[in-house]
């Protein structure tokens, strides 16, 4: 299989799963405990149906969005994912490239593997910077003030991640940063060469946003073992409020998932939240995002800008988000299938097509903008 025979999610993630090293892939491609979640992120899509209107002129379609006072020229976004220059060794620098030709946000991990710096000099377009909430309170103020001085515009801190997700998959490859594989785990590296020799021959894997505050050299520090030893699991609301204070600029919650915590998100002054269950990869057997829509929007909606990610693959899954209310939908492994498959040029390919999917979907559902879908051209089919 080659770039040019890809034509929607699966034919990526099967061209990644031939490119990456068993373990990498699996890192991606894995969830939490038996995968019921990350299954159920995408077939929430399919319990609701679109109902088109027709005969509307729909020659222009806008599809721009405002969200958390960014202007967006489509309704998606990349949102933060770890260790991208694992995948690709043009990882950051590839999804910032196509994020910024579509005009839309890209996310930029506190395990990202290029810096936020960098990234935010190069590329013009806005940028969430993907947060952490670590136990020394100290660390937490330095990396706000990095994040603020690089000139990040918005600041996004994952609240579902405070212990890490079980991830079998991974404990059965050997999976950790840096790399300790098991036997199998070693062979399933020797058995890619290519990607083996693109990892060598370009620059050294480093994790920019933690280097300098976090020892990760030291022993096989796996992402499981760092959440679990570095973040802080008595985060509470009362912590958060002092960091949307300190930090006095956008600010969203991303893994919010109650009616009750989302309300407590506008109370303590965020502009933002992101329904998400990371993935599938951290609580197993938690709801979907787009399943709890309804209910957030419904409580919150005039309130915050309520956006959401997990299991999206088709124009058509974003177009329901939005018609639910959704001021913008994040994407995951969208872009890191088609990176792994093939660098900027597979995430340029799958966004171009993407972009093309929800322009043919707006102007099969009559819609001249975003603001024309509503609940109304949704039914439940179940
Ligand atoms: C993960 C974290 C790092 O899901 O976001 O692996």
């Amino acid at each position: 299989m080659r770039l040019k025979n890809c034509h929607n999610f699966h034919d990526y993630r099967k061209l990644a799963q031939k490119r990456l090293p068993g373990p990498i892939f699996n890192y991606i491609d894995g969830g939490a405990d038996d995968e019921v979640t990350m299954r159920k992120n995408t077939a929430a899509y399919d319990k609701v149906d679109l109902v088109p209107n027709v005969l509307r002129g729909v020659k222009d379609v806008d599809l721009s969005v405002t969200v958390m006072g960014q202007k967006l020229d489509v309704p998606f976004y990349c949102s933060p994912t770890a260790l991208q220059r694992l995948f690709h060794h043009q990882g950051e620098h590839a999804v910032a490239a196509v994020a910024e030709k579509f005009g839309t946000m890209f996310g930029v991990s506190s395990l990202g593997t290029a810096s936020l710096e960098d990234l935010r000099k190069k590329h013009s377009t806005p940028q969430v910077y993907q947060f952490y909430f670590h136990k020394d309170r100290g660390l937490n103020s330095a990396m706000m003030q990095r994040a603020k001085e690089a000139g990040v515009n918005v600041m996004m801190l994952t609240v579902d991640s405070i212990t890490g997700g079980n991830r079998e998959r991974d404990l059965r490859t050997g999976f950790s940063i840096p790399m300790r594989l098991n036997m199998r785990g070693l062979y399933e590296f020797m058995s890619k060469p290519h990607w083996g020799i693109n990892y060598v021959t370009h620059e050294k894997f480093k994790l920019p946003q933690l280097d300098e505050h976090v020892d990760m050299s030291g022993g096989a520090k796996s992402i499981g073992g760092y959440f679990t030893e570095m973040l802080d699991p008595t985060m509470n609301w009362d912590d958060v409020a002092k960091m949307v204070r300190e930090w006095d600029g956008e600010f969203c919650l991303k893994g919010v998932m109650s009616v009750a915590d989302a309300k407590r998100a506008v109370e303590i002054g965020c502009t933002g939240i992101v329904l998400s269950n990371h993935g599938g990869r951290q609580l197993d057997g938690s709801r979907t995002a787009f399943d709890q829509l309804e209910d957030i929007v419904m409580a919150v909606g005039d309130d915050i800008d309520v956006i959401i990610d997990g299991g999206v693959q088709r124009g058509t899954h974003i177009l329901k988000a939005l018609s639910r209310g959704a001021k913008a939908v994040g994407l995951g492994r969208f872009y890191l299938y088609p990176l792994a498959a093939a660098g900027e040029a597979g995430v340029d390919r799958a966004i171009t097509n993407l972009h093309v999917e929800v322009l043919r979907d707006m102007r099969l559902m009559g819609c001249q903008s975003i603001a024309d879908l509503s609940p109304e051209n949704l039914i439940a089919n179940i």
